[in-house]
This record gives C-alpha cells, structure tokens and sequence, in this order.
C-alpha cells in the first residue's frame, strides 16, 4: 500500500488498537462475571467491529472479486437473476451490496452510485477495507459517434477526464487513465469465447450529464473518446494508486448525435450480454 495511505490508516488504526485494549482487558475481566455479563459482552463486541463508513458489511463478507453496476436496483436484478445463495450484506444509503455464487464462485454485485465522487468512495473502500482485489464497473454510456449504434458492448481501455478527481486525491495528474490489471484482456478472451462481440474503446468520464451545447468536450475529441459515462475514470485512478485490478464495460444507451435511445423496456434484456460478459470474466 503507498506510504501516504499507510500513514492516514495508521492514524485511524491506532485508535481502533487502542479501544481494543480497553475492551479485551473488559471482557478478560467479565470472564470471571456471571453468565449474562458475558453475553453482554459478546453484542457489545460484536458491534464494535471495525466497519467501512459507506458500506455496513463485516470483513469477509464481500468476495475477493467485485461486480459492480451505478444503480442500486440492477445490483439487486443480478444477484436475484444471477447468482446462487445471494446475501444481502450491506444496504447503507440503499447501495446494495451482495454476496452469493457464480459458477460456483464467490463473486459480490454492489453499487457504484452515479458519477466520480461516489464511485471513488465505494470501490476505495471496497479495495482498502474489504481487501477487493478486481472490480469490474458495469454501465451505460452515450455514444458521441454514429459509428456506435445501440446496444454495442464496449470494454473500456482509457477513460479521459475533466475531473480534479485523481488530482486531487492522489497527486495523479494524468487526464487519461487505462483500465487496471490483465482483466481488459480477459475480457476480450471470454467475450469472443461467448461470441460476443465487444469492441475496445476510449471513453469520457464527464461529471457533466446535462449542458447547454451539443459539441463533443474538448477533452474526448483530443483522446478520440467514442462515448461518455461518468464512473471509469475514478475506478481507474483508485485501482492505479492502490496496486488492485479494474475494468469496466459499457452497453452503449443512446446515441447523442441521432437521439437514439434505448427504452425502458429494452433496458432488462440490452444489459443481459453486458451482466453475463462481466459475471464469467470476474469469475475466471
Ligand atoms: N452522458 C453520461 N453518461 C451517460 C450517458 C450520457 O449521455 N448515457 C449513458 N450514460
């Protein structure tokens, strides 16, 4: 883990290591109490556990390898639809996160929320405090080309930003940033395994989803960025600082130029090939 981080972690370490202390010293004493003193002490320790501000789960109850989609409620979709022995394991803010098996494989489906700022929160903590080795994002994005049509599954190899995110939060000055780990390439293994064809792409993480002109941001033209989202960029910029694996794919929503869009009824079925792609990738 980098230094800096190490230090800020120490810090809140040290007082959890210290009420620690206190409180086995506690529960040595109680040992000696009568049977309910006990009892007592077991819920006053089990609530004293060490939790993740944003995500209520117990250490070791989301799984090593993460899939995670902006809303709350697809979140839900996948582990119902998907999984096997699906846990409901933290709902702070209705971010849903669950644990349960694919394949046989443990794999956790949780929420990213919309945009840098809530993507960077969650997938921190999943990295820093649930020891999550890959996330793989799951979304939408707005075509900015004709060349892209609806429903195109894309596997995302640079996300480019405006936002003060990755500056501001690691000293990371780039204004581009690759998808983390080996698991773009398997990605592309497994989709053409499945036939499903999925193209490597540049995208825009924009913090920007209404403005008030059409033109293509200065930023996505100087990185030939073929379609916006909101998240990958701070995904990226949190797995290159933290030394863990991020990737994300995209199932293209609308197409900005035409107004094309795909309807709400089309949604469920249009994101199956995405959910599918990113559950035997992660799984692998
Ligand atoms: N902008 C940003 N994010 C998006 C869009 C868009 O047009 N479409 C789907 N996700």
């Amino acid at each position: 883990m980098p230094e800096k981080l190490e230090g800020n972690l120490a810090t809140r370490k040290g007082s959890f290591q210290y009420s620690y202390l206190i409180l086995t010293t506690y529960n040595v004493l109680l040992c000696f109490a009568p049977a309910h003193s006990i009892t007592l002490t077991s819920t006053f320790t089990l609530n004293f556990k060490v939790m993740s501000i944003h995500i209520n789960a117990k250490p070791g109850d989301i799984a090593k390898q993460v899939l995670m989609a902006g809303d709350p409620l697809r979140a839900k979709y996948i582990a119902e639809n998907f999984l096997e022995k699906a846990v409901l394991v933290s709902q702070t803010r209705n971010a849903f996160f669950y644990t349960g098996l694919y394949n046989g494989k443990q794999v956790s489906v949780g929420t990213s929320g919309m945009g840098c700022p809530s993507i960077g929160i969650y997938s921190f903590e999943l990295y820093t405090e649930f020891n999550v080795e890959s996330i793989i994002r799951i979304g939408t994005c707005g075509a900015y080309t004709t060349d892209l049509k609806l429903f195109d599954l894309l596997n995302v190899e640079l996300a480019a930003s405006e936002s003060t995110y990755a500056k501001f939060a690691w000293g990371n000055l780039d204004e581009a940033i690759t998808h983390q780990g080996a698991i773009f390439d398997t990605i592309n293994e497994r989709a053409s395994q499945l036939n499903i064809p999925v193209k490597q792409v540049a995208i825009h993480s924009s913090d920007i989803f209404y403005r008030n002109t059409s033109d293509i941001p200065a930023i996505a033209v100087k990185y030939n960025c073929v379609a916006v989202e909101m998240e990958a960029f701070a995904l990226f910029a949190n797995a290159k600082y933290l030394n863990k694996k991020a990737a994300t794919i995209l199932t293209v929503s609308d197409v900005i130029p035409t107004h094309e869009k795909i309807t709400a009824d089309q949604r469920e079925r249009a994101l199956l090939p995405m959910i599918q792609l990113g559950l035997e990738t992660i799984t692998q």
